[in-house]
């Protein structure tokens, strides 16, 4: 069903029904527009602010099929479950433009009513040329005229599994479509419910690094731009084909640029209607041992790549990393290579499990804006377990819910002080860390104080580390000798930076966030404070003050 536009206005305002006499038999209070969310930047770190303030997305992803209105059912208890605040769900092209030129708002409508309704906001996906380097969300129409919306060729002069980012008939409609929705997201969101986009999904190509048509190839013996030549740090001077540029990294440089550029196109006509943040998503290379090109998904933001799509990109406000790998080490420094000054971190995709949900704190420490783990949702269960009640402990879950434990426990910890978390991070006053095995204890500096963090330690014994690597601790400074610290399944104690000093607390408050605010449970002393301050599975919060003696 399509639906006018001035319609959909209307009820999202201000409607008012009058009898013949003028008495008003229904009104609904008109809806106030609430400020842009918008992505700042700031003293080299970004906040994503939604509602005029700095947010962080506490995440989760549904399953790709899951964004129909018969599913939803199996994904509100989740994303409740898991104290999520933000929702990302797909929105597809195939249903959302099932005839050319019209458009089918309803399952948008049906998603923004009951994010509402849930006081959950959302990250919406749009799911148009690609997927996962594929046109599989193309509508029929398209699918059923490959003439026209064309494969790009492989070496072997066959078409692949994936779209010509040099395919115009295909772009214009993709803009044709993205502007509609969010055309329509402009005249149905007041309220902000969609706080970011993101555009495309793992764009790029499997199974070969470019497209090797005759046109494409004309144009990778053609000069680079400029621009392209100047963000990847190279000379440009006399006019340089791809492969005199970037010899063995020629293909996979000029596949991102053709495939940036699309997005971009699409992206930033989007955005000229309406200009929420948008993002791009990548399917990682290794970030260690990356190997050669062809080994991971060409064209799409892949580390080696954000700056070609920075600059053939812009309406792109963020690239960023989907991470499925639970070696520390690499998901370290994918974090590393996504926190960019140009570039601001949001975890788009990861998995959901016990292994991750520690690099939500390391994400934390980076000053993430976001984390969100994937396939949180009940669609491959039978049943939807009944809801724990709100004050059950996260960990304790048992059934379907095992598998969210670990997410929903940060969430859980997380969410009531969400604000005060996201505002300490942008003003660069929060560090964090996760366990990492074989490395039982970390710092954290700051000016007057180390945080030390240790995992695994028994009362006054050594940190060996817990039995599997899941601790983790977030330590915010609140005043000179103030800190807010929590965490799980760690110690964390302060040391003086003054060397001929000795730390004592004077004050450590234990309480919980309610409406925002810290509400005192109780003072800690004794065997709870001791030997530092420890966190089991309880989502605790402490307020600390530090003296010297
Ligand atoms: C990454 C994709 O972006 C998701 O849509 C989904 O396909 C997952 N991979 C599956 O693991």
């Amino acid at each position: 069903m399509t639906i006018a536009l001035d319609k959909l206005f209307r009820t999202a305002t201000c409607v008012a029904l009058l009898t013949a006499g003028g008495a008003a038999i229904a009104q609904q209070a008109p809806v106030k527009e609430r400020p842009l969310p918008k992505l700042v930047q700031k003293d080299g770190r970004y906040a994503l602010m939604v509602d005029g303030a700095p947010y962080l997305m506490l995440g989760a992803q549904a399953h790709n099929s899951s964004g129909w209105p018969a599913m939803l059912p199996k994904v509100w208890p989740a994303i409740e479950y898991l104290h999520a605040n933000t929702l990302e769900i797909p929105i597809y092209w195939e249903q959302f433009e099932p005839k050319p030129g019209q458009f089918d708002y309803t399952v948008v409508d049906t998603i923004l009513t009951q994010a509402r309704e849930h006081h959950v906001r959302l990250d919406l996906l749009w799911f148009g040329t690609w997927k996962n380097g594929s046109q599989h969300y193309m509508p029929q129409w398209m699918k059923a005229d490959p003439e026209r919306y064309f494969h790009l060729i492989d070496k072997n002069g066959r078409p692949a599994d994936s779209p010509s980012p040099f395919c115009t008939a295909s772009q214009e409609l993709d803009i044709r479509a993205f502007t509609a929705f969010m055309r329509h997201l402009k005249a149905a969101d007041p309220q902000r419910t969609v706080i970011i986009v993101q555009v495309e999904n793992e764009s790029g190509t499997w199974g070969s690094v470019r497209d090797y048509s005759p046109a494409a190839q004309k144009l990778f013996e053609a000069p680079v731009p400029a621009g392209v030549l100047k963000a990847m740090g190279k000379q440009s001077g006399a006019p340089v084909n791809w492969q005199d540029a970037f010899g063995p990294e020629a293909e996979v440089n000029f596949h991102a640029w053709a495939v940036a550029t699309y997005v971009g196109k699409v992206a930033a006509a989007g955005k000229a209607v309406y200009p929420l943040p948008l993002y791009a998503n990548a399917a990682l290379r290794d970030p260690i041992k990356p190997g050669a090109p062809g080994s991971y998904e060409a064209g799409g933001p892949t580390d080696n790549v954000i700056s070609i799509w920075k600059v053939a990109a812009p309406a792109i406000d963020i690239e960023a990393p989907d991470i499925y790998m639970n070696d520390a080490t690499a998901y370290l420094k994918v974090l590393e290579l996504y926190r960019r000054d140009d570039n601001a971190l949001f975890v788009a995709e990861t998995s959901g499990g016990a292994a991750n949900a520690r690099f939500f704190f390391s994400t934390l420490g980076l000053q993430g804006i976001g984390f969100s783990p994937f396939g949180l949702d009940y669609s491959n269960t039978p049943s939807v377990p009944a809801a724990p009640p709100a004050s059950a402990p996260a960990a304790a879950a048992r059934g379907p819910q095992d598998q969210f434990a670990p997410a929903a426990q940060n969430y859980q910890l997380i969410g009531p002080m969400m604000r005060d978390i996201a505002r300490l991070n942008f003003e660069g006053k929060l560090q964090a860390a996760a366990e990492e095995a074989g490395k039982p204890t970390q710092t954290l500096p700051f000016k007057q104080w180390n945080a030390a963090v240790s995992y695994g330690a028994g009362r006054g014994g050594r940190a060996a580390g817990n039995a599997e690597p899941v601790g983790r601790a977030l330590v915010a400074q609140l005043g000179d000798n103030q800190f807010l610290v929590a965490g799980f399944s760690s110690r964390v104690d302060f040391r003086p930076a003054a060397a001929d000093k000795r730390r004592q607390f004077m004050r450590v408050d234990e309480g919980v966030y309610e409406n925002g605010a810290f509400k005192f449970i109780r003072i800690l002393n004794g065997d709870e404070t001791d030997n530092g301050l420890n966190f089991r599975s309880e989502p605790i919060v402490l307020r600390v003050s530090l003296g010297v003696y």
